[in-house]
């Protein structure tokens, strides 16, 4: 008994005298260890005789118990002094200045597609896409621009270097061919938009060697003039955000449109600001027509059985009219101020990430 409480004593002095926890984990071993101390001891109690046995178990589980206790509360010590410690070095300065956050932007590209999608979308249409490098098929004969036409000069087209068999690819020049493309993958009906990177040698105020279109098809066995019409005024209203904005359809031309016609805003011109709606001038702002039946028969389908509409607009020039930027080329000059001037916050206006804005 006397040397049960020495050993008490002994491993009580020792967990006082742990410095940290590691060395207080030897401690604990070399008790409760597989070969620690009270460990062998509680073998040795089942070798007594049993008159004796009792006695010494209890015995024994006490100190074993008080050992026990000693290290948990030593531990608790040591944890708890190391939280203050940290406490005491992490400290927060609340009474410092903020450091400004820097916040991206969203380009008015993407803001502006991300609108034209939202409208779209509300309005049946799904996305379609089709490959920036376009062969002459789908960019002009399938959309009724044969070889020699004027139209094919008008485009400024930029050529890749000609394959083996003499084929050129190009960088598509409009959103066009994605219709095709569309239209050749599916039987009608087709309700579809496509918006993307369109390419023509051009460099001005108003033009850019790169830029983007949205282009609309509907084709289905009933679709007439009178939706084309609906559709784009219901679409100028939404866009521009004004309900009673005046549009005007002018008969106009495209090959792969017949009848073709260009689609006006009503506007008004003073002081060099430009105020959509109202007023008496006219803005044009993107090409439609009913799909020509020779388009459609380019791409397997029964003119006779099959009509409808498509449309094409430029995207930097809606969104150049709707958020006062003029001139396209800043779109592509990367002008960090620029961005933050002309640019959107997250979660301003309909983002079609976020879901469609009712
Ligand atoms: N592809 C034409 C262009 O780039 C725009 C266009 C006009 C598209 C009329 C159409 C359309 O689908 O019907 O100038």
């Amino acid at each position: 008994m006397e040397d049960l409480d020495q050993l008490r004593n002994e491993f009580l002095a020792a967990v006082a005298g742990a410095e940290d926890l590691e060395s207080l984990e030897k401690v604990r071993v070399s008790v409760f260890g597989r070969k620690g101390l009270i460990t062998e001891r509680m073998k040795g109690v089942g070798a007594l005789a049993p008159e004796e046995r009792k006695a010494a178990g209890v015995a024994l589980n006490a100190v074993k118990q008080v050992l026990a206790d000693a290290i948990d509360a030593r531990k608790a010590a040591f944890e708890d002094s190391g939280l203050e410690v940290r406490l005491e070095n992490e400290r927060v300065d609340v009474t410092l200045p903020a450091r400004p956050i820097g916040e991206g932007r969203i380009h008015p590209i993407s803001q502006t597609m991300d609108e034209l999608l939202a409208i779209f979308g509300e309005m049946g249409f799904t996305l379609a896409e089709g490959p920036d490098i376009e062969d002459d098929f789908h960019n002009f004969t399938a959309l009724n621009i044969p070889e020699e036409h004027p139209a094919r000069q008008m485009h400024d087209t930029f050529y890749l270097p000609g394959g083996p068999d003499g084929a050129r690819k190009l960088l598509r020049t409009h959103t066009s061919p994605v219709q095709i493309r569309h239209m050749q993958k599916a039987p009608p009906p087709h309700r579809i938009v496509a918006l993307g990177r369109t390419y023509r040698c051009d460099s001005d105020i108003t033009h850019t060697p790169m830029f983007h279109q949205l282009e609309g098809l509907v084709v289905d066995g009933h679709t007439h003039m009178g939706h084309l019409k609906g559709c784009l005024i219901e679409f100028c209203r939404a866009y521009f955000e004004v309900d009673d904005v005046p549009v005007r359809f002018r008969p106009s031309f495209f090959p792969f449109t017949e009848p073709s016609a260009e689609v006006d805003i009503g506007c008004k011109r003073s002081g060099g600001r430009l105020k959509i709606g109202g007023g008496d001038d006219w803005l044009e702002i993107l090409g439609c027509g009913m799909v020509h039946p020779k388009v459609l028969a380019n791409c397997g389908i029964d003119a006779g059985k099959f009509q409808g509409f498509a449309f094409g607009l430029g995207v930097e020039r809606i969104a150049m009219l709707k958020y006062g930027i003029p001139d396209t080329r800043t779109f592509f000059e990367s002008d960090l101020r620029w961005l933050s001037h002309y640019g959107f916050a997250a979660g301003d206006v309909p983002s079609m990430t976020g879901g469609l804005a009712r």
